[in-house]
């Protein structure tokens, strides 16, 4: 039966997080200050959502497109990583939460690339929920990797074989995806996974999404009704 009205907090939420660049030119400020008031909005919140009881987040940090931005903007993007892995993988792994990264890593530097892998390896015992961060990450990239695999495997794949062939393979079914920054659109995040995702979009810039809109997103998700396509 279809699965109807539900007041439970959704398992697997995604987030685009956009609006940094806007957030900071309101401000006069350098569009690197936004990804830092992002970051640091991000941090609390991913806190706030596994206290509500979410289980699996996933944070769209770095589109494959965005690489093509200018190199100061990136390199600052890169520098807030390297500091988010680096003092952040003890405390989530203090509260039970797995860090996990999914994109084409092989586009980002190798340093950052080590300290992610640390990070992630860190944590791997976290059983309380994972976060899972897409850097360098694109939804038709993803799909066309997981392709390649089947067909080196040598066998036709249903669905769902196909489904574990993602880089999202050991993460459940996407619930509930919210795009912050007034963009209606998916660019090229979870294509195949939000399939049947509820979407929350809202005008408000990441930095000021604040731990009560994300509550008053979790209320609309507990008010829709998901049929899956059937009646
Ligand atoms: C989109 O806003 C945001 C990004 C490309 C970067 C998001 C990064 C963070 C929130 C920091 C995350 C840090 C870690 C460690 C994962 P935009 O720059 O496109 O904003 P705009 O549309 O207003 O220009």
């Amino acid at each position: 039966m279809a699965e109807k009205r539900q007041n439970r907090i959704p398992r697997h939420v995604a987030i685009i997080m956009d609006g940094n660049g806007r957030w900071a030119k309101k401000r006069l400020l350098p569009r690197g200050a936004g990804h830092r008031a992002g970051l640091e909005r991000m941090i609390a919140l991913s806190e706030h959502a596994f206290d509500c009881g979410v289980e699996y987040l996933t944070l769209y940090a770095l589109s494959a497109e965005n690489l093509s931005r200018p190199e100061d903007e990136l390199q600052g993007l890169f520098r807030l990583f390297r500091e988010y892995f680096t003092e952040n993988a003890e405390k989530l792994k203090a509260k039970g939460i797995r860090l996990n990264v999914i994109g084409d890593l092989s586009l980002l530097p190798e340093d950052l690339v080590g300290i992610i892998r640390r990070g992630v390896e860190s944590t791997a015992g976290g059983g309380r929920g994972a976060l899972t961060l897409a850097l360098a990450y694109g939804g038709r990239q993803e799909i066309v990797a997981a392709c390649n695999e089947a067909v080196r495997r040598g066998k036709e794949v249903t669905a769902e074989e196909f489904e574990r062939l993602l880089w999202t393979g050991e993460i459940p079914p996407l619930d509930f995806l919210i795009r912050t920054g007034r963009e209606v659109r998916l660019s090229n995040f979870l294509l195949w996974q939000a399939a049947y995702a509820e979407f929350y979009f809202t005008d408000t810039l990441f930095p000021d999404f604040s731990d009560g809109e994300f509550d008053e997103a979790l209320r609309s998700f507990a008010a829709r009704e998901r049929r899956f396509g059937k009646v």
